[in-house]
């Protein structure tokens, strides 16, 4: 690890203009405070950065994960080897043109939510409550029942693992439930999203409404990573999470929310091995009890143990 670190921050240093951190515990930077170090961790400052970067991880070989705001992960105690590019500072730009919200990829979804309202501009409502960066959100079609990030995404610019720079249409991301697809290695850059107009107070009314429901049916209070597996068709996982008789099972520091059965909480100092204990053991019981196969929906990402 320290040979591949040094080769890598020697290459970095002075090519990159961006914020180079070492060892930087990913705990620091999940919505679940857990996970151990990246090997080497970078903010980019610009589109020239990311270039630079991903010319670096095609050279080298070097295994790279791209963070946003690490609000759908679960990073193991290990840590990560390679390079982790963080976007949750890069791409900040936001402007409204007509019906259309061009939004950088590191925005965060409350702030393109909050600006879609304050303008008149509906379609978004269904990240109401949804955490994280727009670039994120796009990679995992975040949304709620009320609609999902890509359903009004007019196109995205990419820089793909080329380093070459490209536009792709919605129908391209061939979106689905939780899921698009995106070129291997890809960044993305900036997103244009094009809404329809509504009354503001109509908009802040759908917003409240659903924020409150969340408050009340959610764990919003604790640490976690959102829902934890994909709702199976025709079904919803915190319901087959509640007939398994899970809710409230704890291990270690972790628990499976008693509020919502889709949710794993961090109670306080839990490691990456007690919440994949919890995921597994509720993968094994529901699928006895219920015979239905959970599938994640958070990202898992690291090693087990430091290597
Ligand atoms: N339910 C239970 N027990 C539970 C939890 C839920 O019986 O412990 C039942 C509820 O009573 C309801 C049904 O399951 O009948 C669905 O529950 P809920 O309305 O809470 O929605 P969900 O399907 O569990 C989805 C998204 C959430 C999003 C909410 C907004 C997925 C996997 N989850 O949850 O997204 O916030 O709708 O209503 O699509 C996320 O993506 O991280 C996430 C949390």
């Amino acid at each position: 690890m320290v040979a591949t670190q040094l080769k890598l921050q020697e290459r970095l240093q002075g090519v990159v203009k961006g914020t180079i951190l070492n060892e930087e515990p990913l705990s620091l930077h999940t919505y679940f405070r857990i996970g151990g170090p990246a090997e080497v961790m970078v903010y980019p400052a610009d589109l020239e950065d990311v270039k630079v970067l991903l010319k670096v991880v095609r050279d080298d070989t070097i295994p790279l994960l791209i963070l946003g705001s690490g609000s759908n992960m679960l990073a193991l105690d290990g840590g990560v080897r390679g390079l982790v590019i963080n976007l949750s500072r890069t791409f900040l730009d936001l402007h409204v043109i007509g019906e259309q919200i061009r939004c950088g990829a590191g925005i965060r979804t409350s702030r393109l939510l909050a600006l879609s309202a304050m303008n008149g501009l509906t379609g978004l409502e269904g990240l109401a409550g949804v955490p994280g960066t727009v670039g994120g959100a796009i990679k995992g079609n975040a949304g709620t029942p009320l609609g999902a990030i890509i359903d009004h995404l007019d196109w995205i610019r990419i820089v793909d693992g080329l380093g070459e720079e490209r536009y792709l249409t919605r129908e391209e991301l061939n979106p689905g439930y939780r899921h698009c697809t995106l070129p291997m290695g890809s960044v993305i850059i900036e997103t244009c999203f094009t809404l329809r107009r509504a009354r503001v107070v109509e908009i802040r009314g759908m917003i409240s409404t659903l924020l409150a429901r969340r408050n009340l049916t959610q764990p919003v209070e604790g640490r976690s990573a959102g829902c934890i597996f994909k709702n199976p068709p025709g079904d919803f996982a915190g319901r087959l999470m509640e007939c398994a008789g899970l809710k409230g099972i704890r291990h270690g520091n972790a628990q499976i929310s008693e509020k919502h059965g889709n949710f794993v909480v961090n109670l306080g100092g839990s490691t990456a091995a007690e919440v994949l204990w919890l995921i597994e053991r509720a993968r094994i019981e529901v699928m006895a009890k219920t015979g239905v196969a959970l599938e994640l929906e958070i990202q898992i990402v690291g090693s087990p143990i430091a290597s």
